[in-house]
């Protein structure tokens, strides 16, 4: 048997480092600048609101004020969940589950409860994604409710969707501090260019699959303690070290071990996150706010360490953990509320995918065995 015609000099296949795999206009990185549609990821975290930034993500444009206005209102109607996929999706094992398992399927069903789902016309991703991008905050507060035996707090459309994911989390009028706190930790995680979970998104849209697909998608690739699954191993971390004065010690046996530090390194950034700077402040003040910034003080000694050991730098999972550690939101939940965030970047990006699409299929170098008789 001849051998395989060789396609490809060189295979890549170390995570594909480098290779630019599409055109993209949504958000870009240059050394340590993130910009979202042109503008630096510090003046929209300072200046803008999470849906204000969904509105510029999936229109290349900041809206003006009657834009906003209407955007806001088509928007919000959307966090309603229907009372029988609010019953369907109390039934669903919560204990021993993986927040990110319920949420996959839970946006899975949401397909279930929607005629038009395979539909791809534009006006028809539009309308989905406003669905997916108002409902994912409602269903981890749903999640969390069921789990513990609460009853399903009914999203208020008069309020933004930071306001209300706290509100149908915790049940009570959330501080308005807090509320804003949260609103830049959306801002800040909404888009970053081809990140796995949305490459993985594109991928199932270049299939001319539904939008259903292509966030379930996502959303499984988001989980991974290497992408989104971070934060909350970064809070099991610091929980484990629990104090400042052991931190140090803990980080370079770690370190010396040869382990993974979470919430450091990045494929693209190798001089530092500008979203981690932000949040590095966020974590110092709201630590402060609650009377326990040890934490914020152990993750600055860690941060110290592993710059002065290993020469990486904090990631946006490192201090966001302590920040909605702060805010009492549960541990497992923090990957989840990522989703919240993300899945606005993701729709942007499938819409530019089904906007300009190919399928995506590469070629793999072969490796494997050859030329074996049958016996
Ligand atoms: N802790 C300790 N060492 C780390 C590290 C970390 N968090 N991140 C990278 N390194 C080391 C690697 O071990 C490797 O060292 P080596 O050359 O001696 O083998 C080197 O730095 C290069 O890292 P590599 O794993 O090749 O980087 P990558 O581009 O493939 O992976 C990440 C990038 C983000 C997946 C990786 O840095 C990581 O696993 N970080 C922890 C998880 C995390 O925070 N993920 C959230 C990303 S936003």
């Amino acid at each position: 048997m001849s051998a395989p015609v060789e396609i490809y000099e060189g295979a890549i296949d170390k995570g594909l480092e480098g290779v630019v795999a599409c055109t993209t206009g949504i958000s870009s990185i240059v050394d340590a600048t993130l910009c979202f549609r042109g503008y630096t990821i510090e003046d929209i975290a300072a200046k803008s609101t999470f849906e204000e930034v969904i509105y510029l993500l999936w229109n290349d444009k900041l809206p003006n004020k009657d834009e906003l206005k209407q955007f806001r209102k088509e928007l919000l109607a959307e966090m309603t969940l229907a009372p029988d996929l609010v019953k369907h999706l109390q039934g669903l094992p919560t204990q021993n589950v993986h927040p990110m398992a319920w949420l996959r399927t839970a946006v899975s069903s949401l397909a279930l409860w929607d005629q038009d789902s395979q539909k791809l016309d534009v006006e028809n991703q539009r309308r989905i994604g406003k669905r997916l991008v108002a409902k994912m905050g409602p269903l981890v507060a749903l999640f969390e409710r069921t789990r513990k035996g609460q009853p399903f707090v009914p999203a208020n459309p008069e309020k933004s969707i930071a306001w209300n994911f706290l509100h149908m989390l915790f049940g009570k009028e959330p501080d308005a501090d807090i509320v804003h706190i949260f609103d830049v930790c959306l801002i800040l995680h909404a888009d970053h260019e081809l990140n796995c979970s949305a490459f993985s998104a594109r991928v199932t849209a270049s299939s001319l699959s539904d939008i259903y697909s292509d966030i379930t998608s996502a959303i499984g690739t988001l989980k991974g303690p290497l992408h989104g699954g971070a934060n909350e191993q970064v809070m099991l971390m610091l929980k484990k070290i629990g104090s400042v004065d052991a931190a140090k010690k803990w980080i370079e046996n770690a370190l010396a071990n040869k382990e993974k530090v979470m919430g450091f390194g990045h494929r693209v950034y190798k001089n530092g996150d500008p979203r981690a700077k932000i949040l590095r402040k966020m974590s110092e003040e709201i630590t402060k706010k609650i009377g326990e910034p040890h934490w914020y003080q152990m993750s600055a000694m860690i941060d110290d360490t592993v710059q002065r050991e290993k020469g990486l730098l904090p990631n946006v999972d490192f201090y966001s953990a302590t920040v909605y550690y702060s805010m009492g939101i549960p541990t497992d939940l923090f990957t989840p509320i990522f989703a919240v965030s993300r899945v606005s970047g993701w729709l942007a990006h499938v819409f530019e995918q089904y906007g300009n699409n190919r399928i995506y299929r590469p070629r793999g170098k072969w490796v494997g065995k050859q030329g074996l008789k049958y016996p």
